[in-house]
């Protein structure tokens, strides 16, 4: 059974409640669940103790003209999967002001921000951190679980979660795509049978640089060279090639390295990134 709760203070009066040897697996997420986000239930569950789950549209990782408002919700589907996962408790926000009584107080960090999706978002991952510390506090998991899927943010919140001290673990987990390619997102949600077909020019265009860095090439101009045209219609936001610890873009791979990209199909923006170790 899933216990729902909805405040802030319900939340601490079951985490109050659990005797100190029992463990807590944390899942944060914004909501309408699917495979990938079901993976990192799944080990939570495979971790032992007590699985939680995080289900709040932060809106201040949103900034204006992006798509707070128009964000796919399904509470009542994604507590059937909760279930399903054997999630222990559910933490439900019922609006906003319960996680940010006030919005005096932000968590920043510096310098891994300043590439990828830092740079096209400001202030997003300032919303991530600021959210993520917040539901440590309140959760004070052993174990928490984020995809690789936002390779940046995982780094971001590792950083973070390193520089403050925050309980637990970090455990990043890997991408979960659908059987064509295509990373899942709840953002797919969002595309139309033209656009679908579309977007798998990201997955497809990963595969080619793999394949490029698989076979020797290690110039970055050279593998990336061609980008924009090959996801177009699409249009390219960033494709960058990543030092994976710094974030730094590099010009030539000689360590682990990560190609990140983001493009939009419509007004869809979808992100997706493949590991390169040389
Ligand atoms: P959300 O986009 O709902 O994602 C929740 C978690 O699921 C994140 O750790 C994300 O990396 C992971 N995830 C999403 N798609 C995945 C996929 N295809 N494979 C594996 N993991 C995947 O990320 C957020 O929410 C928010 O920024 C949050 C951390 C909850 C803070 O608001």
């Amino acid at each position: 059974m899933t216990v729902v709760v909805r405040t802030v203070e319900a939340l601490r009066s079951w985490r109050a409640a659990l005797p100190t040897d029992e463990r807590v697996a944390f899942v944060p997420t914004m909501g309408f669940l699917h495979e990938g986000h079901l993976s990192l239930l799944r080990e939570a569950r495979r971790r032992g103790g007590h699985v939680v789950l995080s289900i709040f549209v932060n809106p201040t990782q949103f900034g204006p003209g992006e798509d707070y408002d128009r964000y796919p919700r399904d509470e009542d589907g994604d507590l059937a999967k909760a279930r399903d996962c054997g999630v222990a408790l559910a933490f439900c926000p019922h609006a906003p002001e319960e996680l940010y009584p006030s919005r005096d107080t932000w968590v920043n960090v510096e310098q891994l921000d300043r590439h990828l999706c830092g740079r096209s978002r400001p202030g997003h991952f300032r919303g991530v951190c600021t959210v993520v510390c917040k539901l440590l506090a309140l959760v004070r998991p052993d174990v928490t679980l984020l995809g690789e899927k936002d390779f940046q943010q995982l780094a971001i919140v590792r950083r973070m979660h390193e520089d403050l001290f925050l309980p637990g673990e970090i455990v990043g987990m890997p991408i979960v795509r659908e059987a064509d390619g295509l990373a899942l997102s709840s953002r797919n949600a969002y595309l139309d049978g033209t656009t679908r077909a579309q977007a798998l020019a990201i997955p497809r265009l990963l595969d080619r640089i793999a394949a490029a860095f698989a076979a020797g090439e290690r110039d970055v101009a050279t593998l990336c060279a061609g980008a924009a045209e090959a996801l177009a219609p699409g249009r390219l936001d960033y494709l960058e090639i990543v030092d994976e610890r710094s974030l730094t873009p590099l010009t030539r791979i000689d360590g682990p390295a990560r190609a990140a990209i983001a493009a939009f199909f419509g007004r869809v923006r979808l992100i997706d990134n493949r590991m390169l170790v040389p």
